[in-house]
């Protein structure tokens, strides 16, 4: 018997994200049969109540996947109870309902916490006072912390009462096929590994860009910004995924050893001019006049950042991590810019022609997920014209029908106890410790306020100046593989 209880029922997550993925691990039968799923928090919802809401957030955000009588059948494993986790005394009513629904009986309980981050650790501390936490799991959503302090604080202050084995923290871009594809595409195949090192490969760009703005979100993204919001957790996981050596065993912690080794040989910098040398922000024009955030904000909403790792694989090989809000496509890119060949023999009008572009391999994570090779072909009836072509592989076109959601795979994992693919606390920890200085000296008032950029382009004209310095250049392509095809 399992019992999945969600904490923060009535936000937004749950209705968008969770209800969605339980519905269609459901449909697809791959939930647990014996199941119960009990949303908590202060509205006061019954089980009855809950469920009509649920059902009709679903139809919103399942238009084509919503079927009634599947919906029917899976709702009566839904329950809700009200409570107000702020409270204590509200947590020992909370195990006596989960008892009573349990029949008393052992079921291996998950605890996801969808609430407020700012409740995760009293949520962890009354848990283990209520309740018996040896074999419970806990699920936590980012982020977890704000820096490093508080996120070593949160973990000291839940491995008092959990194992290590016990916590899953969420970071849904692993859930993405397309991150899980990158183990499988490095490591089940000969063909890449031998050329995936500083010896072929110039540099490696990892781009994020959303369309949408910061809207609703402002006051949490006035305290976040592009860095905590999406370097310390998504980017950094994607450089990992793609930097890290061959596991051991595909297994959670011989996986995170090796990408924990990664955040730990990425080089710090030693200084504020460092910094802004390999970094640079950019905010939308008219963020300043959202609700919630402060006329003269300096948070970004552009950045990229350069780093170096320092091993044998990678020494000398740059790493530009790019992430834009308010971008003019939604695309989540890594793109692995290779060497030109060591001797040009193709000439152009005389001399050797060096305009033709080099190898590259671009893997995009979303929206259309697959994979394009670009090379050099002879443009036919000409004497050696040169064009670049590519060999391309979409996921949709060679498996029709659903890419699941992250969290289809991430919830079923948790549930059976598969940490692969959550942060492990030392990944975390790492990872702030990257961050963190960064973040210090983007927020100091003798920085310089980060560069406006009108909204629907990837940033602002001065990232292209930057890149431009260290011998470099953005690929910018909307998604190069079409979200469409059949
Ligand atoms: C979240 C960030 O973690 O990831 C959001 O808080 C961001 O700001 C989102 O929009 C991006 O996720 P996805 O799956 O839409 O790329």
């Amino acid at each position: 018997m399992y019992t999945l209880i969600i904490f923060g029922a009535s936000g937004d997550l749950t209705s968008r994200k969770l209800i969605p993925a339980l519905y269609q691990l459901f449909r697809k039968n791959r939930l647990p049969k014996s199941i119960k799923i009990v949303g908590i928090s202060r509205s006061s919802y019954t089980s009855e109540t809950w469920r009509e809401k649920l059902g009709e957030s679903l139809k919103k955000f399942l238009p084509d996947d919503f079927r009634q009588d599947f919906w029917n059948a899976f709702s009566p494993s839904i329950f809700y109870f009200a409570a107000d986790v702020t409270q204590a005394a509200d947590f020992p009513k909370i195990e006596t309902y989960l008892q009573t629904l349990e029949h008393h009986e052992k079921s291996q309980r998950v605890y996801y916490f969808a609430t407020s981050p700012v409740l995760y650790e009293n949520l962890g501390q009354q848990l283990a006072h209520t309740s018996c936490v040896t074999t419970q799991r806990l699920v936590i959503e980012k982020p977890f912390g704000v820096d490093l302090q508080t996120a070593q604080s949160l973990n000291d202050s839940l491995h008092a009462h959990f194992r290590e084995d016990q916590i899953f923290r969420i970071d849904h871009y692993l859930g993405k096929e397309t991150a899980q594809n990158l183990l499988v595409l490095r490591f089940a195949n000969a063909i890449f590994e031998p050329l995936w090192n500083r010896n072929h490969i110039s540099d490696i760009q990892i781009t994020a860009n959303e369309e949408t703005l910061v809207g609703q979100r402002a006051a949490f993204y006035e305290k976040a910004g592009i860095l905590r919001d999406m370097f310390q957790n998504h980017l950094l996981q994607l450089l990992s995924l793609t930097a890290m050596e061959p596991p051991a065993r595909f297994e959670a912690d011989a996986i995170r050893d090796e990408k924990v080794k990664v955040l730990r040989c990425i080089r710090p910098f030693h200084s504020p001019e460092e910094i802004l040398k390999n970094s640079i922000r950019g905010q939308y024009l008219g963020y300043l006049s959202t609700a919630n955030v402060a006329p003269d904000s300096k948070i970004a909403t552009f950045g990229a950042l350069r780093f170096t790792i320092d091993n044998w694989r990678w020494t000398g090989v740059p790493f530009y991590l790019r992430s834009t809000k308010g971008a003019g496509c939604q695309t989540t890119q890594i793109i692995l810019n290779f060497r030109q060949p060591p001797l040009t023999l193709f000439q152009k009008n005389g001399t050797p022609d060096h305009s033709f572009q080099s190898n590259r391999l671009l893997i995009q994570i979303q929206p259309a997920e697959g994979i394009q090779i670009h090379f050099q072909t002879k443009v036919p009836d000409t004497e050696m014209k040169i064009r670049q072509t590519e060999f391309q592989f979409n996921f949709a076109d060679r498996f029709p029908g659903e890419m699941p959601d992250a969290y289809q795979r991430l919830l079923l994992d948790a549930l059976h106890g598969d940490a692969s693919l959550f942060a492990r606390s030392d990944e975390v920890e790492n990872a702030w410790k990257i961050i963190d200085p960064i973040q210090k000296v983007w927020d100091a008032p003798s920085t310089p306020p980060p560069f406006p950029y009108p909204i629907g382009t990837w940033g602002p004209e001065e990232s292209d100046l930057w890149i431009q310095r260290f011998s470099q250049k953005w690929f910018d392509a909307c998604p190069v593989l079409s979200p469409n095809l059949p």
